[in-house]
């Protein structure tokens, strides 16, 4: 199926409705930076609570785990970034572009009309060069003398430097995993498609230790149980697809490694969104040669000492993000309406705001009895209360965010202390005692 390229429309939805906003933009915007507003920050928090949920809470083998983003420099040098975290750049001497040398089929020339860098005969591309993608920082109070320290591009190698801490604070045996969701910074030469490849970003990150002989069972688990998770998200089934990596594309440190892809619609098409490794020892043993500390486990019942396997399940808390809301992003008509309306169909699970509380006019005692409501379920939900323009623009507002339900007080709720409820997908409205709210709401939120 070809799914539209609703990009576009979906950023400048985001920033009209509070949302995802440029970063720095009074002052002309920081390149590939995004800050989440009100609406955002509550969707990729209910998205990041899920897979806490799903990674560590619901699970007696998975502990979580929230590693500083500023680490010891050699842990880049065990872990392979200082040296192989790089990407061929290529400058075009005329345009002042920059440019991944292994990805210029799919780049766009700085001049207009765009066209390939290389296509214009004006074009002077410089020989590709390497270009390590860690930001660089200084520790200590005066740069010259400070230590050379780097952002983390990847959470996961938290994880491993406390490998023993929490196999050893927490009594686990092998098979367990590590979880933790932060931030991770990469200078991408090419960043792009709004919040999909950034230069600051969320990554949650599960490191599962096990016997090396067991790590291919472990992996197809994984492989599983996280396309899974992606399905329960609401993502549509045929806009998800594994991707295995060729020898050629696997990371330094994978054994072999599956990408769960989701189809972003357009010229985009099947993307990324999140990376399931199998690591073998690379990391623990890199890390047991540059800190001299013995990272093994040792197996008591079979007196056996080995260095675990790792699985890893990799995902970006943003690109998730961004697939939910290609996903939920839907126009169309409205029976008996000349204008169609722009719903974001997101799971109710999911939505920042669960419920809106209208009154349908502003007399008769109807937006106190609203905001009593509104007063009351906002103890248990995000709920918001609007009482300006008319009652179909309110529902389009409210459609346009992805709130499931709009609760209106209007002419007869008074006399029989009872409100409609509009279910924002299928636009049917079912007549509710108020003491049933709370109630009707709670049951059709629950995943
Ligand atoms: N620890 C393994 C690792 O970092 P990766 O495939 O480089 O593997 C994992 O990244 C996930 O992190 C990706 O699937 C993607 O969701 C997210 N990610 C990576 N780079 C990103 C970027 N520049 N912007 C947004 N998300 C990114």
């Amino acid at each position: 199926m070809n799914y539209p390229d609703v990009m576009e429309k979906l950023v400048s939805l985001c920033k009209r409705r509070g949302y995802i906003f440029q970063s720095s933009e009074i002052y002309g915007g920081t390149g590939s930076v995004w800050d989440y507003g009100p609406l955002g920050v509550e969707l990729k928090k209910n998205i990041k609570d899920r897979w806490w949920n799903a990674m560590v809470r619901s699970r007696d083998n998975v502990e979580g785990l929230d590693a500083a983003i500023l680490m010891h420099p050699r842990v880049w040098e065990a872990s392979g970034h200082v040296a192989g975290f790089v990407d061929p750049l290529v400058d075009c001497k005329t345009c002042k572009g920059r440019f991944r040398a292994d990805k210029l089929e799919d780049a766009h020339c700085l001049r207009k009309p765009s066209k390939r860098p290389g296509e214009f005969s004006e074009c002077q591309l410089t020989e590709p060069r390497q270009f390590n993608l860690m930001f660089k920082t200084f520790m200590g109070a005066v740069e010259e003398s400070a230590a050379t320290i780097y952002l983390r591009p990847e959470t996961a190698q938290g994880i491993f430097v406390n490998f023993l801490n929490v196999q050893q604070s927490m009594r686990q045996k092998v098979p367990f995993g590590i979880a933790q969701i932060g931030k991770a910074f990469r200078n991408e030469i090419t960043p792009g498609n709004f919040i999909f490849r950034t230069r600051e970003f969320e990554q949650m990150e599960m490191q599962f230790f096990v016997e090396p002989e067991k790590a291919a069972e472990w992996f197809g688990y994984w492989k599983e149980q996280r396309m899974e998770w992606h399905r329960a998200l609401g993502l549509t089934e045929s806009r998800l697809q594994f991707h295995q990596h060729s020898p050629e594309e696997l990371a330094h440190y994978a054994k072999a490694a599956f990408d769960v892809e989701f189809d972003f619609g357009g010229t985009l098409g099947f993307q990324e969104i999140e990376g399931i490794h199998n690591r073998g020892d690379f990391d623990l043993a890199q890390h047991t040669e540059f800190s001299g500390r013995k990272l093994e486990y040792f197996d008591q019942p079979n007196n056996r000492r080995y260095t675990p396997w790792v699985v890893e399940t990799s995902v970006g808390a943003d690109r998730v993000t961004l697939a939910v809301l290609v996903n939920a992003y839907r126009e169309e008509s409205v029976p008996g309406e000349e204008e169609g309306r722009v719903v974001l169909g997101l799971d109710p699970a999911l939505a920042p705001v669960k419920a809106a509380i209208f009154p349908l006019t502003k007399k008769d005692g109807q937006p106190a009895m609203a905001h009593t409501i509104a007063a009351d379920l906002r103890r248990q939900f995000p709920v918001d209360y609007d009482e300006s323009g008319s009652i179909g623009k309110r529902y389009r507002r409210q459609d346009e965010i992805g709130t499931p339900f709009c609760v209106t007080v209007d002419g007869e709720s008074a006399s029989d202390n009872s409100v409609t409820i509009r279910d924002r997908d299928t636009l049917a409205q079912d007549r509710v005692s108020t003491t049933e709210v709370a109630r009707y709401l709670r049951d059709k939120l629950s995943p």
